[in-house]
């Protein structure tokens, strides 16, 4: 999300606020500097999340290319790390997670900045529904000539994409709050590569690991395979690598327009 923020999650977080405003007291059990340790906890958490993790699971751990943390029955029934923790460490390279070799104080404030997450969020609900149901006119605040010329223009949508081809109706697919996330977020693309053999032979399949000591690939004969990373060549693909790149690119109204004309596409 770098330097901007979804509208829809400003106002989430404005809602947020008021609820925590008028409820999150720390439980009257625990003392008060123990309240203040898993507060700073949560806050050296938030820093790693959001370089390691955000990428994938969005800035509040709502989810994006990686799934919602706040919704993950895995995430909900963790007890101290015991469950996230082998996730993060040990990741999931099959499903597109990286392990993270990180500590294991690391990874608890990790775990403490996800569980803050939820108490928010669990707060927000009682507010009123989950933000599935934001009508459209309430996120899209652009206009539409703008997100269209930005379309057209300086963000290179048309390179790729046309919306009378695969975007066409693209606003009947997904609710507003699901279209907003999947055109800053898009999946289901995986990163391919190609590894070259000494010998000159040649690999190709879905990438799985590339981590400097190993490549793995999920080869398009069906088969595993993995290299040294030393003894091979590889060309990697990515065809999301322009969705990464517009995420730094975005201005706040760059974002609102783009939606606001992505919804006109019904
Ligand atoms: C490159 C993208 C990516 C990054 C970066 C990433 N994840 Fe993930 N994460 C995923 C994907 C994809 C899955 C789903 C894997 C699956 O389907 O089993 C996942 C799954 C998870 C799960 C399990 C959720 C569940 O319900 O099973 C947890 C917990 C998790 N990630 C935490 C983290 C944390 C913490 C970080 C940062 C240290 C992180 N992830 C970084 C992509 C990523
Ligand atoms: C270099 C190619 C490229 C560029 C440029 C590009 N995209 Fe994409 N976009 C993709 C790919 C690949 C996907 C994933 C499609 C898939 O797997 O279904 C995608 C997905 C999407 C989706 C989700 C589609 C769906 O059905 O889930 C939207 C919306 C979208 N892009 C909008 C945009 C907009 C708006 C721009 C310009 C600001 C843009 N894209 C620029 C390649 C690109």
């Amino acid at each position: 999300m770098k330097k901007s923020a979804l509208i829809l999650l400003a106002i989430l977080s404005s809602v947020m606020v008021l609820a925590a405003q008028q409820g999150a007291q720390p439980p009257a059990r625990a003392g008060a500097s123990e309240a203040a340790a898993q507060a700073a906890a949560a806050e050296r958490g938030r820093a790693l999340f959001k370089q390691n993790c955000a990428a994938c699971h969005a800035d509040d751990a709502t989810g994006g290319r990686g799934p919602d943390l706040i919704r993950s029955s895995l995430v909900r029934h963790d007890k101290g790390g015991d469950l996230i923790g082998p996730v993060v460490t040990g990741g999931r390279a099959d499903k597109g997670m990286p392990p993270f070799p990180l500590a294991d104080s690391q990874v608890a404030d990790l775990v403490a900045f996800v569980q803050a997450q939820i108490t928010l969020f669990d707060l927000h609900t009682r507010f009123g529904p989950y933000p599935n149901d934001i009508p459209a006119e309430r996120l899209a605040t652009g206009t539409v000539e703008a997100g269209k010329a930005y379309f057209e223009g300086p963000g290179g949508c048309t390179k790729c994409h046309s919306v009378t081809g695969d975007l066409a109706g693209i606003a009947k697919k997904y609710n507003p709050p699901d279209l907003e996330v999947r055109f800053l977020y898009p999946s289901g693309s995986p990163t391919t590569a190609v590894v070259t053999l000494p010998s000159g032979k040649k690999f190709e399949g879905t990438l799985l690991l590339n981590d400097g000591f190993y490549v793995a690939i999920n080869g398009k004969d069906g088969w595993y395979h993995s290299w040294p990373r030393s003894a091979v060549k590889v060309e990697v693909t990515d065809p999301l690598a322009a969705h990464a790149e517009l995420l730094q690119k975005y201005t706040d109204a760059d974002m609102h327009n783009l939606f606001t004309y992505l919804v006109t596409l019904k």
